[in-house]
C-alpha cells in the first residue's frame, strides 16, 4: 500500500474530509485517548508559529504520544533541498538524508515551509515539502506551505458546529489590507474546503492581480462543480458582503508582483478599506467572521468585529487541536 500524507485536501475526498471532521469532533467532546500510544511526530518549523506548534504538542500528548520540535537552520542544521547541487554554500545536510533519517526516529513528520516571496513559479512548486514526502518513509503532515490544509479542517469544523450543513451558504474570503505582503496559503485553502463544502463562494479582492493562483481556482472550480457550489469573483465589496453567510478574512501578496513589492505596495496602500468592519459585517445574512490568526487588530478587522459574537476566530484556533488529532491518528492507523 502506498503511503498516505496529509499535504493538501485535495488529496483526500469529500467523504474522507467529512470522516476527518466528525472524528474531531469526537476528539473534541473527549479529548484523551491512546491513538498515539509510543508514537512520536517530529515538528519541523521553517517559519514561526503560535497555534500550530502549541496544538501539535498538545495534541500528540493527548493521544498518548511525544512530539519533537526541531528549526532547521537555527537547532537543527541547515537543510539542502536540491538534487545533484555541490552543497559548498550554508546547509550541512542534504533532505535524502533528514527525512529518511527521520523516518527512522518518529512515525510522523510535520513541517512548515513557507514560501520565499521572490519568485511566485518556483515557490508555487512547494519543493520543500514535497522533498520530505518523496524521501520520508513515514507520513508527512503539512503544517502550511503554500496551503493550510489543517486550518482548512478547523475552519470548516468552526462552521459546521454554527451551521451544521453548509451547503449552498453564502461565502466570502476577502482580502483585507496588511502592511506586509502575506503568504497566499490561507487563502487559497479558504478556497478549496470552501468549495469542497459545497458553499457558493466568492472571492473579494481589491483588483485582479490579487486573485489567486490557476491552480486553485481551477480545484475551486472543481469542487464547486463536484459538490454542488460556485465560485466567482468580486471587487466590489458591498455586492459581495450583502447577504453573507460567512465572512472570511485574510491578506496576501499579488502574485504578478512577487520580488517587486515596491511595485505592489501602492496598490496595497490604496485598499485599506477592505478592513473588514460593522458597516460591513451589517451587510451580511447576520454572517459569521472568521480569520486564521494572528491578525493585526483595527489594520485586517476592528476591534468591534473581533469582539462581537459574529467573530469564530476563537472557535476555529481551537479546532486545531481536535483537527489534528484526527489527521494524525488517521495516519498511523493506517500503517
Ligand atoms: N493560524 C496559524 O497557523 O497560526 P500560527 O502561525 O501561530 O501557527
Amino acid at each position: 500500500m502506498s503511503l498516505r500524507h496529509f499535504l493538501t485536501t485535495q488529496d483526500y475526498s469529500r467523504a474522507e474530509i467529512d470522516a476527518l471532521l466528525e472524528q474531531a469532533a469526537v476528539f473534541k467532546r473527549s479529548p484523551r485517548g491512546q491513538q498515539l500510544a509510543g508514537k512520536s511526530v517530529a515538528l519541523l518549523f521553517f517559519n514561526p508559529s503560535m497555534r500550530t506548534r502549541t496544538s501539535f504538542e498538545l495534541g500528540a500528548f493527548h493521544l498518548g504520544g511525544h512530539a519533537i520540535v526541531l528549526a532547521p537552520g537555527k537547532d537543527a542544521w541547515p537543510i539542502e533541498f536540491r538534487p545533484g547541487v555541490v552543497m559548498d554554500g550554508e546547509a550541512e545536510e542534504h533532505i535524502a538524508e533528514v527525512a529518511r533519517v527521520l523516518s527512522r526516529y518518529v512515525d510522523l513528520i510535520a513541517v512548515r515551509a513557507f514560501p520565499k516571496f521572490q519568485d511566485w513559479s518556483v515557490d508555487r512548486e512547494d519543493a520543500v515539502i514535497k522533498a520530505f514526502a518523496q524521501h520520508a518513509t513515514v507520513p508527512v503532515i503539512n503544517m502550511e506551505t503554500i496551503t493550510h490544509p489543517c486550518q482548512e479542517l478547523a475552519h470548516a469544523l468552526a462552521l459546521k458546529e454554527r451551521f451544521g450543513d453548509l451547503t449552498g451558504r453564502k461565502y466570502v474570503l476577502t482580502w483585507t489590507y496588511h502592511p506586509k505582503p502575506l503568504n497566499t496559503a490561507v487563502a487559497n485553502s479558504a478556497l478549496l474546503i470552501a468549495t469542497k463544502l459545497g458553499m457558493d463562494v466568492t472571492l473579494l479582492c481589491p483588483t485582479p492581480d490579487y486573485v489567486l493562483d490557476e491552480r486553485y481556482m481551477a480545484y475551486g472550480e472543481q469542487n464547486a462543480r463536484e459538490n454542488g457550489g460556485t465560485l466567482t469573483v468580486s471587487h466590489n465589496i458591498e455586492e459581495a458582503y450583502r447577504g453573507a453567510d460567512v465572512v472570511y478574512a485574510k491578506s496576501w501578496g499579488a502574485l504578478p508582483y512577487f520580488g517587486r513589492w515596491e511595485a505592489e505596495k501602492p496598490i496595497r496602500d490604496a485598499h485599506k478599506h477592505f478592513i473588514v468592519d460593522e458597516a460591513k459585517m451589517a451587510l451580511t445574512n447576520n454572517g459569521v467572521f472568521s480569520h486564521c490568526l494572528p491578525l493585526r487588530r483595527n489594520i485586517k478587522a476592528t476591534d468591534a468585529v473581533m469582539d462581537s459574537p459574529a467573530c469564530i476566530a476563537i472557535d476555529e484556533a481551537e479546532n486545531r487541536l481536535h483537527v489534528q488529532k484526527a489527521v494524525m491518528a488517521s495516519l498511523i492507523a493506517q500503517r
